[in-house]
């Protein structure tokens, strides 16, 4: 079976005594994963040497930064490297939050080469992409999340795009409580699964890991993950919260 993930996306919230005490009161008695289930906990920065030494130990818990620089190293002040980011042991980076597209105007060859580097550092980038609500309405969803994924992944080789993960995080459903209905997220996770099989054969499409993301929460992972092309999901504001997080990892197939 693919990777099924539950990747808790913290975004800029939390003190580091609530970061402690959210991370203790998850690892407490955590749940144990199967070999195909793993939880990520996308922590600001600060926060990755702490996030690392409390799931050092527990098997398929893995720490993601939520962002890294698309350059190697240098005068870039108030960047953080891959290279960076491997050092202190951290797994996973986010890449591509329409968060980061839209308030730090980042572009698709700029995510490219963020991708790129991520890799050159044994990262898995978490890729996100998603459409906005004026694209959803109109109806070119499809064609508009493509494009996102060819431009800034296919350039990549059949044995590098089975490294990423990707996560559909439609704009209208993040922080909104309006969650992509579980056929809609099943709809578009296929329409990628295509475009992924189209340039890259079934067989290695079918290894990609396809998070949804967007209003996900402990009453409805399960129906959304129950569908066949959702591998899991990138949650936002339920990831704050130790028990809807919970139901939220108890929800993975
Ligand atoms: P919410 O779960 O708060 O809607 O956020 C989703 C998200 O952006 C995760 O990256």
């Amino acid at each position: 079976m693919r990777n099924q993930i539950a990747a808790a996306n913290w975004k800029m919230n939390l003190t580091i005594t609530q970061a402690e005490e959210l991370l203790n009161t998850l690892l407490q008695q955590p749940k144990q994963l199967s070999d195909h289930q793993k939880v990520v906990f996308a922590v600001p920065f600060p926060y990755l040497p702490l996030a690392k030494s409390k799931v050092d130990g527990h098997t398929n818990y893995f720490v993601a930064a939520q962002n890294c620089s698309n350059k190697k190293s240098g005068a870039y002040t108030g960047e953080t490297s891959a290279e960076m980011l491997q050092s202190l042991g951290v797994e996973y980076v986010v890449l591509g939050h329409s968060e980061r597209r839209e308030y730090f105007s980042e572009s698709h060859a700029m995510l490219a080469e963020k991708v790129n580097i991520a890799l050159d550092y044994s990262l898995t980038p978490i890729f996100c992409c998603g459409e906005p609500l004026n694209i959803r309405e109109a109806g070119t969803q499809n064609s508009y999340v493509e494009v996102q994924l060819k431009e800034s992944l296919f350039h990549l080789s059949a044995e590098q795009i089975q490294k990423i993960v990707i996560a559909y995080e439609p704009i209208w459903a993040i922080g909104t409580g309006k969650t992509a209905t579980a056929d809609q997220a099943q709809e578009m996770h296929a329409h990628l699964r295509k475009v992924l099989s189209d340039k890259y054969g079934k067989e290695v499409a079918d290894t990609i890991s396809i998070l949804y993301g967007g209003s996900v929460k402990g009453s409805n992972a399960k129906d959304i993950f129950s569908k066949p092309d959702v591998d899991g999901g990138l949650v936002g504001g339920a990831s704050l919260v130790a028990g809807d997080f919970v139901q939220i990892i108890d929800a993975l197939k």
